[in-house]
């Protein structure tokens, strides 16, 4: 099967598309005909190897998983001998970066627990799309308590795959919802509904004076000080990414003295992949609430391609990679 394989650090151009063994099913896994994957963030950091944290999950010298692509939406072509859930030819989708990635590839095989059935009203780029960055979104906005209507939630960098999904389903329970990110995104988050929109190369949110019910931040790099003051007295923080090392290093020394007599509340969340919150994401979409936004299409020749375009910052929503699919139709 041809799949993109790297064996070292470094930029886009460590990625190469080769031949290599078409795997096989392990007892609770299943053998999904890959019909498209999509960039995230995470994997452009294991390409790159920057960063203590991405080392120490990635292989300390060299990449410990050689083929990259969490998202995957696809055709099951075999199963495991304990699969329950599914059977051959059910389209699926999900996150397998819990189960070592591989969904660059013409194949892949992966634990039930992390796939879902497909809505059969969604294409198989949307489903490629979704995975990741939806639960990240949903997860992000029921943090420590849920975001509640009437409240106003700010999204820092989202223009990106998290952003638009956290925003479409703040705005379908009754948020209002300001997004910082960069002016050239403004025009798609303002047509999924943004109340305000922010440019972060202009202007610093937590030194604006506002103040905030709940802030998911995409991209965190500032100060517990800095979060804080821009939290109204009974607000939420949430991490979902960024330059974690520093924050955590804060959230154990300044945060329980700063944070000692106020309601605030400020943490990182570690999102989990499980069929329930995928099945969610099919009901959402179905119910039109939410829907990924999907900027280019690469591919899977051309995904260095794709993450060269993804590193340029000038992408808004999801870039897909399309693998088989012919597989699809
Ligand atoms: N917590 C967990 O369990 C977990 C698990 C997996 C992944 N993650 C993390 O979750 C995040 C996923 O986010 P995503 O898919 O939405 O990322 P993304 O697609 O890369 O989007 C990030 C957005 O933030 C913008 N941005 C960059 N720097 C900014 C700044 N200083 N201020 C405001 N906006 C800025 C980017 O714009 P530009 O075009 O300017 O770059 C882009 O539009 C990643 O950081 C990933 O590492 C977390």
């Amino acid at each position: 099967m041809k799949a993109i394989v790297y064996t070292k650090y470094g930029s886009p151009d460590v990625l190469q598309l080769k031949e290599v063994d078409k795997p096989t099913p392990k007892e609770n896994e299943v053998l999904i005909k890959v019909v498209a994957s999509s960039v995230n963030e995470w994997d452009n950091g294991l390409i790159s190897g920057k960063g203590l944290l991405t080392r120490l999950l990635g292989g300390l010298f060299k990449p410990k998983n050689k083929i990259l692509g969490a998202d995957v939406a696809g055709v099951i072509e075999a199963v495991g001998a304990n699969i329950k859930k599914f059977k051959s030819g059910d389209e699926v989708f999900g996150d397998i970066a819990g189960a070592g990635f591989g969904a660059f590839a013409e194949y892949v095989c992966a634990p039930e627990k992390m796939l879902a059935k497909k809505s059969q009203k969604m294409s198989f780029e949307q489903a490629a799309a979704l995975p990741q960055a939806g639960l990240l979104a949903l997860q992000g906005l029921r943090y420590k308590k849920p975001l509640k209507a009437g409240q106003h939630l700010l999204i820092n960098g989202a223009g990106g795959g998290v952003g638009p999904i956290a925003l479409q389903y703040a705005k379908s329970i009754g948020a209002t919802v300001t997004c910082v990110d960069r002016e050239e995104k403004f025009e798609m988050l303002h047509s999924l509904g943004a109340d305000e929109l922010i440019d972060y190369s202009k202007t610093d949110y937590t030194k604006t004076g506002n103040q905030y019910d709940y802030i998911l931040d995409v991209t965190a790099c500032r100060s517990v000080g800095d979060y804080k003051r821009a939290l109204k007295p009974d607000g939420v923080f949430v991490m979902i990414g960024g330059s974690m090392g520093w924050l955590i290093v804060q959230m154990m020394l300044i945060q329980p003295l700063l944070f000692k007599f106020s309601n605030k509340k400020l943490g990182i969340m570690g999102y989990r992949v499980n069929t329930e919150g995928l099945n969610e994401l099919s009901s959402l979409f179905e119910e039109g609430k939410v829907s990924p936004v999907i900027d280019k299409s690469f591919p899977l020749a051309e995904t260095a391609n794709a993450f060269r375009y993804y590193e340029k910052g000038t992408f808004t929503g999801k870039i897909v990679i399309a693998i088989n699919s012919n597989a699809g139709k």
